[in-house]
């Protein structure tokens, strides 16, 4: 079976290392690599929304000198006659040399793996993961940092259902001195088998708020994210908790004059269209990070996989 990527725990810190230095390389080069992929086929099989990362997929498939075939959207392929997703990957199988899966069921990718005759890429299952959302903000943590030893990292706004956070959480437990705040309301805390696999696991120490304000200054990273409203069964609870944080310039008075602002995007509220023009903010620089880190790990999985 080929080597895929579901959770970004698939990947070691040293992988994760040479994804970023292949994706530096690409930055710096990116002629050196426009026939890298010659005729070989990217199948992005998207049954969830998504702007960025299929975009970025399939961009970066082109820049990469291959082809992408697609299903769009959950209505337009037999998923929607009751095909399961084991016999979707067999078939899609047939046709790409490698495929990028999105699906609203948790587990859907994994599922997917175990019957696809090429590698899958997991590009969010669900409230899950979303490793190459992860991939993109660690390459931009990287490019704004430095490092990853030693970051205060501050996670805010829907932390139960955020599935990038769950993922960046699981990335960032395996470095040295870090420590994470987490910024949210009661009803929207980091799910307890994320903080127990790894947070704990690795005894890294964290401390758990509703109060963005009063932690604003120990900031290196904050890492804001949207009320993921499509995974709520109650509407009523949605719109309660929605509006919990809006950053604006003002609370931003506090905090690191290096402070790094994400947001793994779509925004709806969460930060002020002000900010955008704040050389903190570093939300935008990861939708183009996003597009190299999957360049670099399609390049890595189809040479793994003994397609190049
Ligand atoms: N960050 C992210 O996954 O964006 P899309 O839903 O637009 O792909």
């Amino acid at each position: 079976m080929p080597k895929s990527v579901i959770d970004i725990l698939d990947l070691t810190a040293e992988e994760i290392r040479e994804l970023i230095a292949s994706a530096e390389d690409i930055i710096k080069d990116p002629d050196r690599y426009a026939h890298a992929c010659d005729r070989k086929k990217l199948a992005t099989l998207f049954f969830e929304p998504s702007t960025r990362t299929r975009l970025s997929f399939e961009a970066a498939m082109y820049e990469l000198g291959g082809h992408v075939i697609s299903v769009p959207d959950a209505g337009s392929s037999s998923a929607a006659k009751g095909e399961s997703v084991a016999d979707t990957a067999k078939t899609v199988s047939c046709y790409a040399d490698i495929i990028a899966m999105r699906h609203p069921k948790e587990g859907a990718a994994l599922v997917a793996s175990l019957n696809a005759a090429v590698p899958v890429i997991n590009a969010g299952d669900g409230g899950h993961c979303h490793p190459t959302q992860t991939l993109a903000d660690l390459l931009t943590i990287w490019r704004e940092k430095g490092t990853f030893d030693g970051l205060t990292i501050g996670l805010c706004g829907d932390l139960k259902f955020g599935r990038t956070v769950h993922s960046l959480i699981n990335a960032l437990s395996r470095y040295e001195g870090i420590r994470f705040v987490l910024i949210s309301p009661e009803e929207l805390k980091v799910p307890g088998y994320v903080k127990r696999e790894s947070i704990k696991k690795r005894m890294i120490p964290y401390t758990q708020t509703t109060d963005l304000m009063s932690v604003m200054p120990e900031l290196d990273i904050l890492y804001m994210t949207r009320v993921q409203r499509e995974r709520f069964f109650n509407e009523e609870e949605y719109l309660r908790l929605k509006d919990s944080y809006i950053l604006t310039p003002e609370k931003l008075v506090s905090a690191k004059k290096d402070l790094c602002i994400m947001h793994p995007l779509p925004r709806v509220n969460e930060i002020s269209v002000k900010i955008d023009s704040d050389p903190r903010a570093c939300y935008f620089k990861q939708v183009l990070n996003g597009k190299y880190m999957r360049m670099a790990l399609i390049l890595k999985l189809l040479k793994e996989a003994g397609t190049l």
